[in-house]
């Protein structure tokens, strides 16, 4: 009797925890980004990255509000909205992008569009609040005479993405890929992409010790989960997200906003880990700092 008991309040335990703490337990993970061939102005830019924030009932209003203001507390050069605004309803578009409109950010706030976004509704939504939505296209950042790329894909599942539509007219100079799906990997080292900031997987949103996630939403399973990945010369980082969807709990897969601070390297590819200034650099959650 006393073992059923035990385990009942066990059980009891994680479903609250997994229900209502750990997805509101918000952590700031940063590392640094090496890129070969920054243009020295650009170096030690920070870019916040804000991932799947599916805005609904579970993820409430103010929540998504905290979520800002801890980004602003970053003072990042640019921020990066990786897609997923809402879940479900479209009744929860403008509320979450009237909370995005209060993001800050010197150089600008960046979008792309996620299997749970209407494209036409939230590009107008998003960019009425002040927002650059990049649907198969890219822009150029300059700093004087300085300049890279930040580019981004529409959604692989909901959409068509079109990355040589995307990178069509850029140079030699750094590109910044943004894309919901990490699956995108695949076309962004063929096309020769320094970097990919993700989301999409939520890192699964449940993960177990010694295990890892059992199932991500993509076509390469949990290879891509969450964390930092190299494949040929491109370097993505696949974000774990704000909120949740399908079922909302979070257990071992906190929200997450990072912050990316980029690093130039000359005149070579990276090589690998030795050049990584995070703890985790083969996949996995980077955490330098966790500021709760
Ligand atoms: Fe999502």
């Amino acid at each position: 009797m006393r073992g059923v008991l035990g385990c009942g309040v066990g059980v009891f335990s994680v479903g609250g925890y997994s229900r209502l703490l750990e997805p509101r337990w918000v952590e700031i993970n940063t590392t640094g980004i090496k890129i070969t061939g920054l243009p020295k102005r650009f170096e030690g830019m920070t870019i916040a990255q804000v991932s799947d924030i599916h805005h609904s009932k579970y993820v409430p209003r103010e929540f998504v509000r905290r979520c800002v203001l801890k980004v602003n507390a970053l003072s990042p050069d640019i921020i990066v909205l990786t897609g997923d605004y809402i879940y479900r309803s479209g009744e929860f578009l403008i509320p979450v992008a009237e909370e995005l409109s209060e993001l800050q950010a010197k150089e600008g706030v960046f979008a792309v569009l996620g299997n749970h976004d209407e494209k036409d509704q939230t590009i107008q939504v998003l960019s009425k609040a002040g927002i650059r939505v990049l649907v198969n296209e890219h822009v150029t950042l300059y700093r004087k005479s300085d300049y890279l790329f930040i580019a981004g894909v529409d959604d692989l599942l909901r959409g068509r993405v079109d990355l040589r539509r995307t990178l069509n007219g850029t140079d030699e100079k750094p590109k910044l890929l943004l894309a919901h799906n990490p699956d995108v990997i695949e076309m962004a080292k063929d096309a020769d992409v320094d970097f990919v900031m993700a989301g999409h997987t939520h890192g699964g949103q449940v993960s177990f010790p010694f295990y890892g996630p059992p199932a991500v939403p993509t076509r390469s399973g949990v290879r891509y989960a969450a964390g930092l990945f190299y494949e040929g010369n491109t370097t993505m980082y696949v974000n774990k997200g704000i909120g949740v969807s399908w079922f909302p709990v979070r257990f071992l897969v906190r929200p997450e906003i990072t912050l990316f601070t980029l690093q130039g390297v000359r005149n070579r590819r990276y090589d690998g880990s030795e050049e990584l200034t995070s703890e985790n650099c083969s996949g996995g959650p980077v955490s330098d700092v966790i500021h709760t």
